[in-house]
């Protein structure tokens, strides 16, 4: 199935612009990749909002398909700076990516006043760049968010605090039990929690204590339990486990087809203070530290809430099973999983519902819908 970006709402096309040279700045190789470099680096850092409406999973940079779009519709001798800082436009020109992805093509080539169409193969792909395509014709949302705030947040914030502090992230892995020795281990491909340059989180291989260390640190001895750590040698690589005890090796698809869907363990969780004013606290200020008792309380108490508005009829989930034939690939039913909620952790899973109930009025509905998914792809971070 292919799906379009519907042409009126890609459409920006103004009065014609000059045209397309027969010999352009790119196939000349007058585009500056240095410059380029440098505006990449920014735009991995600080993508611009538009970009953060949701996760899609492979995007190139905007930066690039601006640079891309002005070197072929410009002509060889052309200031490629003054273009890219302003003087370009494309108005009168058409773009098509018949791949759109996450659509930054199209939202760069209609910044740039070009008529813009995208098509792909994945629906999702289209609702993503159809939303960026609208968004300079959106209502103000700020109605909507603060209702949204109100309704969802104050219900949610409760799972997602640790003392004053937010979290941010909730670390899982999967919990598998040995089929030969029965002794129960975490499938860590690796013991790293996160690297920046500057500091690396690691967690202890014997206790689980998360250990603050310089970057790139090899191996090291915990602070509480005194266990040795390889910070690569995990026990789930490449697909399969090997257990600590009696170092069977199984796939970890053969144990699912064992066995049934993953177990999921809670190890660590990353948070960040909370300002009441709007400043935004450093990332360097977040804290990553050993999931605790009441860290797995909160998760629970998320749980229980969803099971009992999805027993008292006030929640719903689409309960769609995964069909098991017309795949090309089999691995999620092989893994174990059944329906299509079955992928999502149970806070997670009540998310979607509880943004789901405010009513929004007209088209900010998709927005928000749009908005959510690319959160929730988001949130799913597992080992
Ligand atoms: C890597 S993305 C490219 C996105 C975008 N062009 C970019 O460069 O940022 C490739 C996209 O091609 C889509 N795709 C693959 N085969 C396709 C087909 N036969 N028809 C339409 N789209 C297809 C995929 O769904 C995916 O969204
Ligand atoms: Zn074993
Ligand atoms: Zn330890």
């Amino acid at each position: 199935m292919t799906v379009s970006v519907a042409p009126d709402v890609a459409t920006r096309a103004g009065r014609a612009g000059p045209p397309i040279p027969s010999v352009s700045l790119a196939e000349m190789d007058e585009i500056p990749i240095e410059t380029l470099i440098r505006f990449a680096l920014r735009d991995g850092r600080r993508p611009r909002p538009i970009y953060t409406a949701h996760k899609w999973f492979a995007r190139r940079l905007p930066s690039v398909f601006r640079s891309l779009l002005i070197g072929v519709s410009h002509a060889p001798g052309s200031d490629f700076n003054a273009l890219y800082y302003g003087d370009a436009h494309l108005r009168g020109t058409v773009v098509l990516d018949p791949f759109v992805g996450g659509g930054t093509s199209v939202f760069e080539a209609s910044r740039l006043g070009a008529t813009a169409y995208g098509c792909d193969v994945d629906p999702v792909a289209c609702a993503v760049s159809r939303l960026e395509l609208e968004a300079a014709d959106m209502p103000d949302l700020r109605h909507t968010l603060d209702t949204l705030k109100k309704q969802v947040g104050e219900v949610m914030a409760p799972f997602h605090k640790s003392g004053d502090d937010l979290v941010l992230h909730h670390f899982w892995v999967q919990h598998v039990t040995c089929g030969t020795c029965t002794t129960g281990f975490d499938a860590h491909p690796h013991y790293i929690l996160s690297d920046d340059g500057k500091t690396r989180f690691a967690i202890c291989s014997q206790c689980g204590e998360v250990a603050v260390l310089p970057p790139g640190t090899a191996e090291f001895d915990c602070g509480l339990c005194g266990g040795h750590t390889v910070c690569d040698a995990g026990h789930g690589k490449g697909g399969r486990v090997v257990c600590p005890e009696c170092t069977h090796s199984e796939a970890l698809i053969e144990y699912s087809r064992r066995t049934g869907a993953p177990e999921w363990r809670l190890f660590a969780v990353e948070t960040i203070g909370k300002t009441e004013d709007r400043k935004v606290v450093p990332i360097s200020k977040r804290v990553l530290r050993r999931a605790t008792d009441e860290d797995r309380r909160q998760y629970d108490a998320a749980a229980a809430t969803l099971a009992l508005g999805l027993s008292d009829g006030t929640l719903e989930l689409p309960g769609d099973p995964i069909e098991a034939e017309g795949w090309s690939d089999d691995r999620l039913t092989s893994y174990g999983y059944r329906r299509w909620t079955d992928l999502f952790r149970d806070a997670a899973g009540a998310t979607p519902q509880r943004l789901g109930t405010p009513r929004y009025d007209g088209s900010s509905g998709t927005q928000f819908r749009v908005t959510i998914e690319g959160r929730i792809v988001g949130c799913q971070r597992r080992e």
